[in-house]
């Protein structure tokens, strides 16, 4: 067990991402990771959050989720972030909870099912959505539907605000 920091999270989740057998796949990791943090912080401006908690959650909620975009992932996450760290149960909250479908419990957690979404629309992610499709036509289809299903599933997640 280590220390539970959002440093240490950060670092923990980016060697996972690192060793994602596809290249683009631990680019686009690291990148949406990043873009959630700081959507979430963003987010809980003027509100009584626990920030740490944000940070930790950004990073880890997608650790399971190293090939693909599987469902199951945020159980997944879970099993792989409590083998390194004792986690609060804000924080299992967010992981768990972070998909569409799902209910938070918590502030912490509804905000980063929120920055989860809203921040796939950052230009450095839709260029990475750019550079897929061009290397591979194939691509652009899924992604276009990976945005289609996350842009459906805001309104809702504005409304519970
Ligand atoms: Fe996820």
């Amino acid at each position: 067990m280590i220390e539970l920091t959002p440093e240490n999270a950060e670092s923990f989740a980016r060697k996972i991402f690192v060793n994602d057998r596809v290249k683009k796949e631990s680019e686009w990791h690291i990148f949406h990771s990043k873009a959630v943090e700081e959507t979430a912080l963003l987010l809980a401006e003027g509100s009584y959050v626990d920030r740490d908690i944000l940070r930790e959650a950004a990073w880890l909620i997608d650790i399971g989720q190293t090939i693909g975009n599987d469902v199951n992932h945020p159980l997944r996450s879970l099993e792989i972030a409590r083998e390194e760290f004792e986690l609060p149960g804000k924080l299992k909250d967010c992981i768990i909870n972070h998909e569409n479908l799902n209910e938070p419990l918590c502030d912490e957690a509804r905000i980063i099912q929120i920055a989860d979404k809203v921040s796939v629309l950052r230009p450095e992610l839709i260029n990475l959505f750019c550079k897929y499709s061009k290397v591979n036509p194939l691509e652009k289809e899924w992604n276009i539907k990976f945005v289609n299903r996350i842009l459906k599933g805001i309104p809702d997640l504005l409304r519970k605000l």
